[in-house]
């Protein structure tokens, strides 16, 4: 087979990489032999503390780095992340460019990937799988670009591709005159493991090239591309969610999944897995092929291969950089995971002047992004009583960071899942933290445990008032009942009080929790009796501070009626419920009168929400927060609105909208039907008492004809709601 190399992929042989090395850059690696030569004879004589202390760690990361990477690749059950190995091989790697004569054969840095799992056939790559040197900011990359540049000055015209650096494993396959004929794994970089049944099953790999077949592209006789296998967010969530259902254990990360799954004996097995593929590099092949990265993308893409979207391609490495950072911010909107973004040359010669250093082509390095998940300590489990009475366990940790951000706490979710993945106080934990989402425990890792980790016990009372907790049948959540528990009452006043709700500045939860502890708030209606004076004696409170929040509480009081009732924390009721349910009931009396029938009429009011809101009203304590609030405040919607109550001339009508309508919006005119009693629907069907249609009507101004439902236009429908 003609070899015609990818840099990103293809490697050379020890000695031919040397061979291939331009003069200038043998004359650094020649500099650098004597150089270390040189350190070499010094240090044997006087070898300082700091040598001696910086060989002891060299020893301490390989045997450490030797035995992740075993328990990475053999066993498959890491017991640190990713980014934990990544920053100990760097240190290494640091030590070993500082005393290239302590490298030792068995050094992590000297050999590419690990042992292989003895189970599958092995096979030799047609040239070694290359990994990539990391960078971890900008500045890093920049320096990178230094180091190319000078090396080979030829770099200042480089053009720049940047890719995703997707999470998941490689995958070498192998095409013959067009057809899938062998896949394998990376393994150790030379060899790998034959997966071909396994990868067939993958259905974005295609069996045969093109698969467009009218396309004009020509095919190598052979070829030889690689790429990365992972599955998609979307069909790891649906996978883990089958699982919750069947109760069986879910798995925590999704490369590790699809690693597992494609090493599988039993090709079914990974069938049932939804493994994709994306993919990046021609490792090997015969004709005329492509000469940069951006050519090979586009090539691939030809092809009928699956390929990232977003690859981009800069003539500078400033607008690299920029490019590459873009990727952070989307990198929770992404369907797959990625951990970094790849900046590679695109010309294959020129790439190929730079060589390699170790396992890594000069020419690409990773900007990887801080790491979502890592591994720390549970010192303990905390409870959180919220504002319904749910009690809530969550993770105490040794601080950690996470993304960037220092991790002290985290959610367990429910006791349910304390109890499933068997978290015991003590244990080690992976936590994970993406984009805004809190950080919350994937799990332990049990073969870390030394004995002396210790379970944890359901708690019997609630943490705050002591009161028994109570669970009911068929519910995970476990409850506190007692409506005056002070835990409860905090959260429920910081909640009236949140931006969504009454939006009183100035009062979150620290002061909700002073508020409470002093015992000048009971319930919300307490917020508006409170006097500066009152204030003036809680910590933290001056002249300003507490006049400001007197002020704050005073201007919520002609807030519109739906912030009231979403301030009310009735369960389901949040912002658009809590509008609906103004715009239709005009009051807060009008909305404690309510039937579960009046409101289960109303669209987007589902029986749940109609139950929680009657059962709230029902509640002595409610009725009384009520009763309280109408007396201090001038509430100008707590008016009895009888006298004004508009005549509910749409009552028992169900009207649909289609087109556009001449002078009111959509939710206009949905607002005027909902007052007067009437409904609005989505779809014309025989119960439509009128279909109201305004400018190029759609197809249900058809359907409505077709069923003989009657259809006005917008003053037909104005006239007929005034009555
Ligand atoms: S190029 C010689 N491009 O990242 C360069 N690798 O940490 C070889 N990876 O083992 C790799 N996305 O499995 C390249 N767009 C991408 C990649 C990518 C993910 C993986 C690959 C490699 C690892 C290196």
């Amino acid at each position: 087979m003609g070899v015609r190399p990818d840099v990103y992929s293809a490697g050379l042989s020890a000695t031919k990489r040397v061979r291939l090395l331009p003069t200038h850059a043998m004359g650094l690696v020649l500099l650098r032999v004597r150089l270390s030569l040189r350190f070499a004879l010094n240090d044997g004589a006087t070898m300082s503390a700091k040598g001696k202390q910086d060989s002891q760690r060299m020893e301490e990361l390989r045997e450490q780095l030797n035995l992740h990477n075993y328990r990475y690749h053999v066993l498959e059950s890491p017991i640190i992340s990713d980014s934990e190995y990544d920053l100990m091989l760097r240190e290494l790697v640091e030590l070993e460019d500082e005393y290239p004569q302590n490298i030792t054969p068995d050094s992590p840095t000297q050999r590419v990937g690990s042992k292989l799992s003895e189970r599958l056939e092995r096979v030799r790559h047609p040239a070694p799988i290359l990994s990539l040197g990391n960078a971890f900011n900008s500045e890093e990359v920049f320096a990178w670009y230094e180091r190319i540049l000078k090396l080979n000055p030829s770099i200042a015209e480089a053009e720049f591709v940047i890719e995703p650096k997707l999470d998941g494993l490689t995958v070498v396959m192998h095409y013959e005159d067009g057809i899938f004929i062998q896949g394998a794994t990376r393994g150790d970089g030379n060899f790998g493991e034959v997966i071909t049944p396994n990868l067939r099953t993958v259905r974005t790999l295609p069996l045969t090239i093109p698969v467009d077949k009218t396309s004009k592209v020509s095919v190598p006789r052979s070829l030889v591309v690689r790429g990365e296998a992972l599955i998609l967010n979307k069909d790891f969530e649906t996978m883990n969610r089958q699982l919750k259902k069947e109760g069986k254990a879910t798995y925590a990360n999704a490369r590790n999944t699809a690693s597992g799954a494609l090493r599988q004996l039993d090709s079914k097995a990974t069938a049932a897995k939804r493994i994709s593929l994306l993919c990046y590099a021609i490792i090997d092949a015969d004709g005329q092929l492509p000469e940069s990265q951006w050519e090979v993308v586009h090539y691939l893409k030809k092809l009928g291969f699956p390929v990232a979207e977003g690859i981009t391609r800069q003539v500078n490495i400033e607008a690299a950089i920029e490019d590459a950072e873009a990727w952070i911010p989307r990198r929770d909107s992404l369907p797959y995971e990625v951990d970094g973004v790849v900046i590679k040359i695109s010309n294959f010669a020129l790439s190929e002047s730079l060589g390699i250093v170790g396992k890594d082509p000069r020419a690409a390095i990773a900007l990887k992004f801080p790491a979502q998940i890592v591994t720390t300590q549970l010192l303990d489990i905390g409870l959180n009583v919220g504002r319904t009475g749910v009690v809530t366990p969550f993770a105490i940790l040794d601080p950690v960071i996470v993304g960037g951000v220092t991790v002290r706490k985290a959610t367990l979710h429910n006791f349910d899942f304390i109890s499933e993945k068997d978290i015991r106080i003590g244990d080690r934990v992976d936590i994970k933290r993406a984009g805004d989402v809190v950080p919350y425990v994937i799990g332990p890792i049990k073969d870390l445990r030394d004995g002396s980790e210790k379970p944890f016990r359901r708690p019997k009372k609630c943490p705050v008032c002591g009161e028994k907790l109570e669970q009911d049948p068929g519910e995970v959540a476990i409850y506190c009942v007692n409506s005056t528990c002070p835990a409860q009452m905090v959260r429920i006043v910081e909640h009236f009080a949140s931006r969504g709700a009454m939006d009183i500045e100035g009062l979150g939860i620290r002061v909700a929790e002073l508020l409470v502890e002093a015992q000048m708030v009971a319930d919300v209606a307490d917020l508006f009796r409170l006097r500066k004076k009152d204030l003036l004696t809680l910590e933290g409170f001056a002249d300003k501070k507490a006049k400001n929040l007197i002020e704050n509480i005073d201007a919520s009081r002609s807030r519109d009626l739906w912030r009231l009732l979403a301030a009310l924390g009735i369960r389901g009721v949040g912002e658009v419920a809590a509008n609906d349910l103004a715009r239709k009931f005009q009051s807060l009396d009008n909305l404690a009168a309510a039937t579960i029938s009046d409101l289960e009429a109303m669209e987007g009011i589902g029986p749940n929400i109609a139950e929680s809101i009657v059962e709230w009203f029902a509640k002595p304590g409610n009725r009384s927060v009520v009763r309280k609030l109408r007396r201090v405040g001038n509430w100008e919607f707590l008016i009895p609105v009888e006298s004004e109550r508009v005549a509910q001339m749409a009552e028992g009508l169900t009207f649909v909208l289609t087109g556009t309508l001449e002078n009111l919006k959509r939710s206009e005119v949905k607002t005027l039907i909902e007052v007067r009693g009437g409904k609005v629907t989505g779809s014309v069907s025989k119960k439509t008492s009128y279909l109201v249609a305004g400018a190029s009507p759609g197809s249900k101004l058809d359907k409505a004809r077709a069923l003989g439902v009657q259809v006005v236009d917008e003053a037909a429908l104005l006239r007929l709601l005034e009555g």
